[in-house]
């Protein structure tokens, strides 16, 4: 059993203070969804627990497995499992394909080279996925990651990459949970 802890979490960005000892326990399997008012920290939570520079833990701890990650780099919470998709979809990134963001992803967190070519059955896995998702094979290989998508596309182009790289602690703000309408 894994256990990801917030324990009396207090954040500040930029001077001001937003949480104030904020208490959470997620064991693995569970899902949780975080509800309240417009402005109330749901996102500052997320960011927190996902090692946003801005955000800084004033007091409390978050622990992954009992081990302390507040002062991890993002990167290295990544490598630990957790993994945020936003609330706006991420702009635009030209000249990067998505299949070749995702497949970067994949190797990275296998150790292998970003630049490796996609064994067969995580091009047929992600081929599946997208056409699940709503979204058609031409998304995969447009020009840019999210280019020219509508806002629908890239939050489900968001829940792809979040699904290929099967984070052990998957942060969703504000997702599109059913993905069948949109707004
Ligand atoms: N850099 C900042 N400077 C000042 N206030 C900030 C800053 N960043 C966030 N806040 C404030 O912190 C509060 C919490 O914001 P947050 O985005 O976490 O809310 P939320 O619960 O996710 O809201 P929503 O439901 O609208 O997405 C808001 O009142 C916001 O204005
Ligand atoms: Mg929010």
């Amino acid at each position: 059993m894994t256990k990801l802890e917030v324990i009396n979490l207090s954040v500040e960005v930029d001077g001001k203070r937003i949480l104030n000892n904020v208490n959470l326990t997620v064991e693995s399997g569970e899902v949780v969804a975080i509800m309240g008012p417009n402005g109330s920290g749901k996102t500052t939570l997320f960011l927190t627990i996902a090692g946003h520079p801005r955000y800084n833990v004033v007091g409390g701890d978050i622990r992954l497995d009992g081990e302390s990650i507040v002062k991890l780099y993002p990167e290295e919470r990544v490598q630990k499992g957790i993994l945020l998709a936003l609330q706006n979809p991420t702009p635009p990134v030209p000249e990067v394909r998505l299949s070749t963001l995702i497949t970067a992803m994949i190797n990275k967190k296998a150790g292998k080279r970003i630049t490796d070519p996609p064994p067969p059955q995580v091009i047929a896995e992600m081929t599946k996925l997208t056409t699940e998702l709503g979204l058609k094979p031409e998304h995969l290989s447009r020009g840019g990651v999210h280019a020219g998508f509508s806002g629908g596309e890239s939050k489900r182009a968001e829940m792809l990459q979040l699904l290929m790289y099967k984070p052990r602690w998957p942060c969703l703000t504000n997702p599109t949970l059913d993905l069948t309408w949109t707004v």
